[in-house]
């Protein structure tokens, strides 16, 4: 059967080329039975959801190294959750993490379950990590379907409808593709595959182990899929936040509610952010300066341009939003990117160091 071949070379492939990634038990080493930690497996693929492998590496280390199982990450507190999660992006994750890690411990006596169908039933795992996980880490024949899997599989089979209508095309051709022996590598193949070679731009096709059975390439049209349907534009919002400190160092910070955008986050103080330029409306009394400049960042859904105001604030001050952090506990690291621009706007000019 094609397939076969198909996945039979990928698999060689993968024995050679695999790369070496932190959570990943090797080719060799799982031939010779190593079994993954289902906790690492789980960590490294919510980690890595929108996010690059370079960026994780090394939150997945000082994760690791600070909560070496489930168990004790189930016992952390939030904040502490949060803070090391912080510049990582979408919080939602982080705090379904904490969830998630609390159900295991309650629910299921701390193991990960290990079909698919049981880890869907998780906080914050959805078809693609129930899939990742069950491959990965119990050698599941579930078919695992990211962007990299969707951009070798429309490229394998030339498939030019457009995403996101494609899915549900590309994730049944996908599963054609998984074979019953060894999905967990399978899966893994797939996703090296799209990130080494099968990439975005530029793929290296004379290199690649399916060449002989692209039909992409065959028909010249591999580099342009997979095809996608114009994004709406994002649209701009505007904003301010107000740095305040007092002489002894302390800063004024607030932790956002947990739903919505950075969601259980600490930040500065801010008016909401907008379509049009805020009102101001600082979080307490004093002699507010804006910053020059402005601090720039994209979600998902929007840009966001905010100005930066600054105040020292009086020793007595009781702010009417928010809460003061001592200056030796206080750590821009701990703060989400944007939060982070905006501390070092104020600090290039000299007013937060
Ligand atoms: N991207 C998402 N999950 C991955 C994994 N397990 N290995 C490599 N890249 C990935």
């Amino acid at each position: 059967m094609l397939q076969d071949n198909e996945s039979a070379a990928l698999l060689d492939w993968y024995d050679v080329n695999a790369r070496v990634l932190p959570w990943r038990i090797g080719p060799a080493d799982r031939a010779r039975g190593v079994r993954p930690d289902p906790y690492t497996v789980w960590l490294s693929e919510i980690m890595l959801q929108q996010t690059t492998v370079a960026a994780v590496r090394d939150y997945f280390h000082r994760f690791t190294a600070r909560w070496p199982d489930v168990a004790a990450l189930a016992a952390a507190a939030d904040e502490d959750v949060m803070a090391e999660w912080a510049g990582l992006g979408y919080y939602a994750r982080a705090r379904n993490l904490l969830k998630c890690a609390r159900a295991v411990v309650a629910g299921h006596g701390g193991r990960f379950p290990d079909t698919r169908n049981a880890l869907l039933t998780l906080p914050g795992i959805g078809p693609y990590t129930a899939a990742a996980i069950a491959a990965i880490a119990f050698d599941e024949a579930a078919t695992v379907v990211d962007g990299n899997v969707e951009r070798v599989t429309a490229r394998l089979f030339a498939i030019e409808t457009p995403l996101p209508a494609a899915k549900p095309e590309l994730t049944a051709l996908a599963a054609r593709l998984t074979p019953d022996n060894r999905p967990g590598d399978h899966a893994q193949a797939m996703m090296d595959l799209g990130a080494t070679i099968c990439t975005p731009r530029n793929p290296a096709c004379g290199i690649c182990p399916l060449r002989t059975f692209c039909k992409g390439l065959a028909s010249g049209i591999h580099a342009d899929l997979p095809r996608k349907s114009p994004k709406a534009a994002k649209p701009t919002r505007y904003g301010i936040a107000y740095l305040g400190r007092r002489a002894d160092g302390a800063v004024l910070l607030e932790r956002r509610p947990e739903r919505g955008l950075l969601g259980g986050m600490l930040g500065w103080p801010g008016t909401d952010w907008a379509g049009t330029a805020p009102e101001p409306g600082p979080p307490a009394k004093g002699n507010w300066c804006p910053v020059p400049g402005e601090v720039r960042h994209t979600f998902t859904h929007f840009h966001l341009i905010l100005s930066v105001h600054t105040a020292m604030l009086p020793g007595g001050t009781n702010p009417e939003r928010g809460h003061f952090v001592r200056h030796e506990d206080f750590r821009p690291a701990d703060l989400p990117t944007v939060m982070r621009k905006v501390y070092d706007l104020a600090f290039a000019h000299g007013t937060a160091d």
